[in-house]
């Protein structure tokens, strides 16, 4: 699939069938991740995959009850190293490695979409109590969770703006 076809398909999803992701899938996604660009190539950006189970319920409950992420396979905790990002001071911890990470993000949900499986950026949920589900040290902070597994859904474009809404040329 093309990148401007993934782009124009991917939707998020949030129903996900009961079927496991093959490993080789894995190792694309995990590559996708590492792939993405960086400042200064410092990539102050952690992930934890966290398959079916226990801890993924829990973390769908520090979610404010966003059950799908539970029922999807694999769950992405995606997280910002602050202790890299002190590389570039203030502008590092509070604006690099957000950038960082997000830049993964889009990778992942782009190369899942090519892969057939369906993604949905989670923001809303407790970061304390994730990073204490998940035992994180002080300098990992919790910024996403993306659940990836197979879609059960279709759902339609909830649309864009207009591109003179977002976008303006300066020449
Ligand atoms: C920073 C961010 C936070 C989001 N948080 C949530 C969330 O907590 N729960 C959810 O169901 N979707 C969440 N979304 C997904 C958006 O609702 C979704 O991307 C948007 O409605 C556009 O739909 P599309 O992804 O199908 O194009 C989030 C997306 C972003 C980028």
């Amino acid at each position: 699939m093309d990148v401007l076809e993934a782009i124009k398909g991917r939707r998020s999803i949030r129903r996900f069938k009961d079927a496991p992701i093959p490993a080789s899938f894995l190792s694309l996604l995990e590559n996708s991740l590492l792939e993405a660009p960086s400042a200064g190539n410092l990539q102050s950006r952690r992930f934890y995959f966290v398959f079916r189970g226990e801890t993924g319920r829990q973390i769908a409950r520090a979610a404010y009850h966003q059950d799908f992420i539970q029922e999807a396979p694999l769950a992405v905790v995606c997280c910002v190293n602050l202790k890299i990002a002190s590389h570039y001071g203030e502008r590092g911890r509070s604006l690099y490695c957000l950038q960082d990470v997000a830049a993964s993000i889009e990778n992942l949900m782009l190369v899942a979409y090519a892969l057939g499986l369906g993604t949905v950026w989670v923001g809303s949920f407790d970061e304390k109590e994730v990073s204490r589900i998940l035992n994180l040290p002080d300098h990992i902070r919790p910024v996403a969770i993306v659940p990836v597994g197979y879609p059960d859904e279709n759902p339609p474009s909830p649309g864009r703006v207009g591109r003179e809404h977002a976008i303006s040329h300066i020449r």
